[in-house]
C-alpha cells in the first residue's frame, strides 16, 4: 500500500510514563541542596519543554509548525529492508531499518531539535546553548535554532572537536558558535581544566558548561537526550516505522536500537511498547563505557558539575569519564530514566560491544548496503548481525527492525584510523 508522507507523520507524541510498569521515579533535588535544581529548570528550559518534561498524558499534540518542518526536513525517514545483508548473512531473518541519518543534519537529533527551539522562539526567547559529543545534536540544534531565527552556542567534547573539524564548519554554516569544551569561560570548564590542562572532555562536563552559559546569558538551554521530554520528541521515529512496518505487512519480533542517553532508542522502541507488542527489546551501548554492566540503578546528575535535578537511572557516576572512543555520542555516563527503569524489570536487553566489532558490523553494513553508519549506530548494526546469525541458528524467519540513528560520512576519518587499528 502506497501512504502519503502525511499519513506517515504522527499528529500525536507518544509518552511511555503512563505505560511503564511502575511509577518512574521523579526528578528531585539533592538532599540539604542549597539551591532547587528543578526551579533551575524553570530559568534554563522553554516553559512548554518543562511541562512536556512532567507531563503524564500519553499523547502530546505536534505543533502544526512542528509538523510542518518535520516534514519539510523529509520526514517520514525512510524504512528499508537491508535484503543485502540478509543474503551475506544467509539467514532467514528479515531486517529492517529506520534510516535517519536521511535527515540534512544526517541523525535523529534534528526530531528533538525542531520542538525546543519552536516553543524556545514561541516564548520570545532570542538565542539557545547545548553542549555536543559527537556533533549530531549540536548541527541539529545550529538547525533548528536558524529556522527559526535564534542564535546558537554549542559546547563540543575536545575530542570530539579535534576529531571531527567539519561537524564545526556545518553547525558554522548553520550559524552557531562552537566552543571546544571543556572552555575556561565557564566554572565547570575551569573546574575541569584545573583537573587535566588537556582534558578530553565529556557529554556531562559539555552539558554543565552550556547550562552555566545559558544561566549566565539568561538563554534557554536545549537538551538532547536522557530527559523524557527527549524521548517524548524522537518518539516520530518509533510512530513512523511502526506505520510504515504495517504498510508492508510485517510485525517486528526484535527491536535494536543503540544508547548513548537513550534518546533514539526510546524513540524507536517505546511506541512499540505503546501498541503492546510482545518484541524483544534490544539496548545497545559501547564495551568501553560498561553502563548496563556495571552501571548503578541509583540517583545522580545528569550533568557532571551537579546542576540540573538528580534522576533515578543507570550510572557510571557523574563524575565518569569515559575513553576517547570514535562513537562520541555514545560516551555517556547515564541512561534515560524510563528506560533505565524498563532495563531494571527485564523487559529491554542489553548488548555491549568493543570497537573492533563495531568496526566490523560498520564494513559489513557499509559492504552490504552501501549505507556508512555513524558509528553509534554501528553499535546496532552489530547486535541486529548477532540476532540474524541467532535466528539463522533457531531456524526461525524472526522480523528484525533496527534504528539506524545517523550517517557516518561525517566520521570518516575516524573510520581510517580504525581501518588501520582493527584491520583483520
Ligand atoms: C548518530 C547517533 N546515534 C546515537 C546517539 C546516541 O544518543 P541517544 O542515545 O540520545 O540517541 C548519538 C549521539 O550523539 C548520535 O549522534
Amino acid at each position: 500500500m502506497e501512504l502519503n508522507p502525511r499519513d506517515i507523520v504522527p499528529e500525536f507524541w507518544y509518552n511511555i510514563i503512563p505505560d511503564l510498569p511502575r511509577p518512574l521515579p521523579p526528578p528531585r533535588d539533592p538532599p540539604g541542596a542549597d539551591f532547587s535544581r528543578i526551579d533551575l529548570l524553570r530559568d534554563i528550559m522553554p516553559q512548554e519543554v518543562l511541562r512536556q518534561q512532567f507531563t503524564v498524558e500519553r499523547f502530546v499534540k505536534i505543533p502544526e509548525e512542528v509538523r510542518d518542518r518535520y516534514l519539510n526536513i523529509g520526514r517520514p525517514t525512510p524504512l528499508l529492508r537491508a535484503r543485502k545483508l540478509e543474503e551475506k548473512l544467509r539467514t532467514p531473518a528479515r531486517i529492517y531499518f529506520k534510516y535517519e541519518g536521511a535527515t540534512p543534519t544526517g541523525s535523529h537529533k534534528i526530531n528533538a531539535a525542531i520542538p525546543q527551539a519552536y516553543y524556545a522562539q514561541a516564548e520570545g526567547i532570542s538565542a539557545v546553548t547545548t553542549e555536543t559529543g559527537a556533533g549530531q545534536w549540536g548541527t541539529a540544534v545550529a538547525l533548528a535554532a536558524s529556522m527559526f531565527g535564534l542564535k546558537s552556542s554549542v559546547f563540543m567534547v575536545r575530542v570530539s572537536y579535534e576529531q571531527k573539524p567539519m561537524r564545526k564548519t556545518i553547525m558554522n554554516l548553520y550559524g552557531a558558535d562552537v566552543y571546544a569544551s571543556p572552555t575556561n569561560f565557564t566554572e565547570a570548564g575551569k573546574r575541569a581544566l584545573s583537573r587535566d590542562p588537556n582534558h578530553p572532555g565529556s557529554l556531562g562536563i559539555a552539558m554543565s558548561e552550556a547550562v552555566e552559559y545559558a544561566l549566565k546569558q539568561r538563554w534557554k538551554y536545549l537538551v538532547g537526550s536522557v530527559l523524557d521530554v527527549v524521548l517524548l520528541y524522537q518518539s516520530v521515529i518509533g510512530l513512523e516505522t511502526s506505520t510504515q512496518l504495517e504498510a508492508v505487512g510485517e510485525e517486528p519480533d526484535v527491536l535494536i536500537g543503540c544508547v548513548g542517553g537513550g534518546s533514539n532508542f526510546g524513540g524507536f522502541a517505546f511506541p512499540f511498547l505503546g501498541h503492546g507488542t510482545k518484541a524483544r527489546l534490544i539496548a545497545v551501548g559501547p564495551a568501553e563505557v560498561p553502563k548496563f554492566s556495571s552501571g548503578k540503578y541509583e540517583y545522580d546528575y545528569p550533568d557532571e558539575a551537579g546542576l540540573l535535578p538528580m534522576i533515578k537511572m543507570l550510572t557510571l557516576g557523574r563524575e565518569y569519564v569515559p575513553p576517547p572512543i570514535y562513537a562520541g555520542g555514545l560516551r555517556y555516563h547515564g541512561v534515560a530514566p524510563s528506560l533505565s527503569l524498563l532495563m531494571q524489570e527485564g523487559r529491554v536487553e542489553w548488548r555491549e560491544y568493543e570497537e573492533p566489532e563495531i568496526f566490523e558490523a560498520a564494513k559489513l553494513f557499509s559492504e552490504t548496503q552501501g549505507i556508512v553508519p555513524a558509528p553509534e549506530s554501528a553499535h546496532a548494526v552489530k547486535a541486529v548481525v548477532d540476532e540474524a546469525m541467532r535466528a539463522k541458528r533457531d531456524g526461525e524467519r524472526r522480523t528484525i527492525a533496527f534504528n539506524l540513528s545517523g550517517h557516518g560520512l561525517l566520521d570518516l576519518s575516524n573510520y581510517e584510523s580504525m581501518m588501520k587499528r582493527f584491520k583483520s
